[in-house]
């Protein structure tokens, strides 16, 4: 299958991810290993990714699922976390691995662990697949990390634009002229 016509070049092929993402799934394993963690994965940007991970773990775990609005987003005096969708499962005494396709601002995922450790979850460690670290302006830093990125716009792999390219395979640069018209 070629690049899709709307992305400038690939920044990470099939085979990059999937060589990275189980090595990445392997330290979890090792870190894990007699433990029952809840993998919360918050939608939907994560959900490829979140695939992918789950099937190298060897332990057994729970699977979850937040949806959260990431809006007030890099605004500082932008309030809390808006929830959409809410974990079905206790997190209280739990070990979460919360799973996300990508860290920014740090916005989310500062208050995602602020919220579950209110919640009294025994532990909280982040597994990421992108992490866009000249952005943070969220105190925030992932456990676990696939890919340090640049500032570029990323699709594909469960990112989107506008709900578009998500099911790529592969991670790639939008062109400008997508979002820029
Ligand atoms: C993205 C991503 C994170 C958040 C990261 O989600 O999945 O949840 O933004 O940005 P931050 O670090 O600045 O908070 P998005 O709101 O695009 O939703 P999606 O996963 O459904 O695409």
């Amino acid at each position: 299958m070629g690049m899709h016509k709307d992305c400038e070049r690939v920044l990470l092929t099939e085979e990059q991810i999937r060589t990275r993402v189980k090595e990445v799934a392997s330290q979890v394993d090792r870190d894990y290993r007699g433990k029952n963690p809840l993998v919360v994965g918050i939608l939907k940007g994560s959900i490829i990714f979140y695939a992918d991970f789950i099937r190298c773990l060897s332990m057994p775990v729970e699977l979850d699922f937040m949806a959260v609005s990431s809006y007030g987003s890099g605004s500082v005096s932008s309030g809390k976390l808006r929830i959409k969708k809410d974990l079905d499962r206790d997190v209280k005494g739990r070990d979460v691995i919360v799973v996300e396709d990508i860290i920014d601002s740090g916005f989310t995922l500062a208050n995602l662990k602020l919220l579950l450790t209110e919640r009294g979850a025994a532990s909280v460690r982040i597994a990421t697949l992108l992490n866009k670290a000249d952005r943070r302006e969220y105190d925030v830093a992932p456990d676990y990390n696939c890919f340090d990125i640049e500032n570029e716009f990323v699709i594909g792999y469960g990112l989107d634009y506008n709900e578009q390219y998500r099911h790529l395979p592969y991670i790639g640069v939008l062109k400008r002229s997508v979002y820029e018209k």
